[in-house]
């Protein structure tokens, strides 16, 4: 397929995806792309291709497999600054995850730069992973978290930013998009406030990157982080970017390998980025893999994603409002992307799953690594559903019906 269709030819995107093409009864509908999205054949081929025809270790190898694993892996870089208008490959650099993208930067970077007294602003709408590498930063420094309080409707309380950054700020870590409520936060304009008192900024783009064109050079952030399994690649292959004279100064996070220029017994020197920050045998099918999920995006079009998601959210608001005892938590659809997570009255978001599995309807339930917004929200789990390209409105039908029936069985077992 190519992006030549507008709107979305939602059949013919589910036909690039062998997962949702098997027969198997129930059918799935798979409404948990905010976990992990499925993959095109275009990703899984290049990945088969890769061991099939090129496995072979990179930047090492005088030999023809060797030189094309590099590349491929190359190619790959480039294609991802492209996608994020990176001003140069590299500032790429290849992670595991958002998560280890994140750790590099609090261990390097925050390790570096932060002392006793600093201040590290983040918001109660974080992930796990862009919340706890910041409280063992200020463990080992000295330095304090702040938060960015949530709103009860699920948006950022932005009128506080102005109380919050001071000088004492010297980093602010958000999301871009609430990977529970969907929010779409101002990252452009947070980042300027921040800059204004002298602040790096990081964005956790876990959640936007897959959905949402994005422009690290719009944005203006120094670092910016994501996963390439949301974003139909591979998992064990995250991204992250950083502005070159940051990432120039920093030093390496881990040791070994591919990340040096000499050795000597009590000392070493470091290679130039992107490797200096790529210690040991990288993901390679995998980051050749993300490069073909590019590609992929690319040729279907983020700008034609974005409104069939768009409508996927107002269908789900719509459906989901009419069932009695539900809570929606969250913005309306036009402040979010991608989710929409909820609690049905007297029923677990955990049962709410378990009867939604019996046809075939797979969501996510718990506190989907966001404590400290359950506990804003005054709830231990909520349900989620989200959404990618490949969804269709008839999959919101089958939710809304799997909860009535969640109704239906949990309530009156009750009584
Ligand atoms: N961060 C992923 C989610 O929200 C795993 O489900």
């Amino acid at each position: 397929m190519n992006g030549a269709f507008r709107p979305l030819d939602v059949e013919a995107i589910r036909g690039d995806f062998p997962i949702l093409k098997q027969e198997i009864n129930p059918p799935l509908i798979y409404l948990d792309s905010a976990a992990s999205s499925q993959k095109p054949n275009r990703v899984i081929d290049v990945l088969s291709d890769y061991y099939r025809t090129y496995n072979a270790n990179i930047h090492r190898g005088i030999y023809r497999i060797s030189e094309k694993a590099t590349e491929q892996y190359e190619e790959a870089r480039k294609k991802i600054a492209r996608f994020i208008n990176s001003p140069r490959a590299c500032q790429i650099i290849f992670t595991r995850n958002t998560t280890e993208s994140i750790n590099l930067v609090a261990n390097s970077w925050g390790n570096a730069n932060l002392r006793a007294g600093d201040e590290i602003l983040i918001s109660v709408m974080e992930h796990h992973s862009n919340l706890v590498p910041w409280q063992l930063l200020a463990q080992r420094t000295g330095a304090k978290l702040r938060y960015i309080e949530v709103t009860d409707e699920g948006l950022l309380h932005l009128e506080e930013l102005d109380r919050l950054l001071t000088e004492r700020t010297k980093l602010v870590a958000v999301t871009h998009v609430s990977n529970v409520l969907g929010t779409v936060n101002p990252v452009q304009s947070i980042t300027a406030a921040a800059h204004a008192v002298g602040a790096k900024v990081i964005i956790d783009a876990a959640q936007s990157a897959p959905h949402l064109p994005v422009d690290v050079q719009a944005i203006d952030c120094d670092f910016f982080a994501f996963s390439g399994h949301k974003m139909c690649g591979p998992t064990g292959i995250g991204v992250l970017f950083g502005k070159l004279d940051l990432l120039e100064e920093m030093p390496p996070f881990l040791g070994g390998g591919s990340m040096i220029r000499t050795v000597q017994r009590e000392h070493s020197t470091y290679a130039d980025l992107p490797q200096k920050f790529e210690a040991g045998t990288p993901s390679i099918a995998q980051t050749i893999g993300l490069g073909a999920a590019v590609d992929y995006l690319n040729d279907v079009g983020l700008d034609a994603i974005h409104p069939h998601e768009q409508e996927l959210l107002e269908y789900a608001h719509q459906k989901l409002s009419e069932i009695e005892g539900i809570t929606i938590y969250g913005p309306k659809p036009r402040h979010k992307v991608g989710a929409v997570t909820f609690n049905l009255d007297r029923i677990h978001a955990h049962d709410v799953a378990g009867i939604l599995d019996q046809d075939g309807v797979a969501i996510r339930a718990g506190h989907h690594c966001t404590q400290p917004l359950m506990q804003k929200f005054g709830v231990i789990a909520t349900a989620r559903a989200s959404f990618y390209l490949y969804n269709k409105l008839e999959e919101v039908d089958s939710l809304y019906e799997g909860l009535l029936k969640a109704q239906k069985i949990l309530i009156r077992r009750r009584g």
